[in-house]
């Protein structure tokens, strides 16, 4: 008999039509949870859900009493709880890899966008603001030859250094729980204390998944060490800073600037304050979000599901602990 799928937004179509191919697929395309009763109806029967950042919680397992697998259409995984997960022998999957040159290069273009200004001065273009030659008043600043600060020197924080290192010739200084000698060697990045990090970057950028230990890592004590001139970029998740203390900071001139993809709560609500500061840009959390990866991210999450459901080890398995107990 065929297993119950649930797929939850977002996914490439192609894949979509290869996962109804082989299960019995509900689609839910928005943020449809517990509240649901067709979703709750649904979790019953299933054998796994597919998805990105569906918040996979006690009370959700309670109603999913068939559920093998969750395959996570992410690298992330904050919104699943793994403890229970484990505890009740159902599989977890990510997406690493796949997604790292897009999501960098998405950063990346954030971090240029802040400091050039770019979408602020497009909105200045249209509506008609340009009336004579611009004055420093308008002006960014550069990103070439500064120094850079990445907090998670991971897969993405790793490509983030290559394009800082390779393309613009900035000084790169980062810092993670251990050492990584090999990117200290190829894009010359020095480790440091967060301390001495944030005191002496021109941009930080903020790359480590959300975990108890990074829940607001970057707050008002961190953003007072930040040089007055600057530029915090966040790519990682909304809760790993805390806003209100952003938001003061850039009232108070503390920084300069900053870059957000991701926000505490998104879709973000527009009455946010940061949503209203000029030196705030801002994107829907869009790092990964293209056309190429969303397809590589989607098949390498059906691949996960499908061992999964074969009753293989998946590639892409995050609670390891659970291979000795059942493969
Ligand atoms: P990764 O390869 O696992 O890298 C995470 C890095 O963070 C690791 O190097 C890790 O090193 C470091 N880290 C973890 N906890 C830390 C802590 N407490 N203090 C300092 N460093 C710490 O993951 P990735 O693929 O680069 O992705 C990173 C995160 O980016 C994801 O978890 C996700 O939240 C976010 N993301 C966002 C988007 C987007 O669309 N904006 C897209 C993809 C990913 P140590 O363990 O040695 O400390
Ligand atoms: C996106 O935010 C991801 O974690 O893949």
């Amino acid at each position: 008999m065929s297993k119950n799928i649930i797929v939850y937004t977002r996914i490439s179509n192609k894949v979509l039509k290869r996962l109804e191919e082989n299960y019995n697929v509900t689609f839910f395309k928005n943020y449809e949870y517990i509240d649901d009763v067709h979703f709750v109806e649904k979790l019953r029967n299933a054998d796994g859900i597919i998805g990105l950042e569906l918040k996979v919680t006690k009370q959700l397992l309670d109603l999913a009493p068939n559920l093998k697998i969750v395959s996570n259409i992410s690298v992330g995984y904050d919104n699943l709880d793994l403890e229970e997960l484990t505890n009740r022998s159902i599989l977890a999957t990510n997406t690493p890899g796949v997604l790292t040159d897009t999501t960098a290069d998405a950063i990346f273009g954030i971090l240029l966008a802040t400091a050039r200004r770019i979408t602020e001065l497009d909105q200045f273009v249209k509506q008609g603001e340009w009336q004579e030659y611009l004055q420093e008043g308008h002006f960014g600043v550069d990103v070439h030859h500064k120094t850079i600060g990445i907090i998670g020197m991971g897969e993405i924080g790793e490509a983030i250094a290559k394009r800082c290192h390779l393309g613009f010739n900035m000084n790169i200084l980062y810092h993670n729980r251990t050492r990584k000698r090999d990117a200290e060697k190829k894009y010359k990045a020095t480790y440091c204390e967060l301390d001495e990090l944030l005191i002496h970057s021109d941009f930080v950028c903020l790359m480590v998944p959300l975990s108890p230990e990074t829940e607001k890592m970057i707050g008002e004590r961190e953003f007072k060490l930040m040089k007055n001139d600057c530029i915090f970029i966040n790519g990682s998740r909304g809760k790993n800073i805390d806003e209100h203390a952003l938001y003061k900071a850039l009232i108070n001139k503390e920084i300069a600037a900053a870059g957000l993809d991701v926000f505490e709560e998104e879709p973000v609500d527009i009455e946010n304050p940061l949503l209203k500061l000029n030196n705030v840009l801002t994107l829907p959390h869009i790092g990964s979000a293209t056309i190429e990866n969303q397809l590589r991210m989607s098949e390498l999450a059906a691949d996960n599901l499908a061992a999964g459901l074969r009753g293989e080890c998946p590639p892409n398995l995050i609670n390891k602990e659970l291979i000795p107990r059942m493969f």
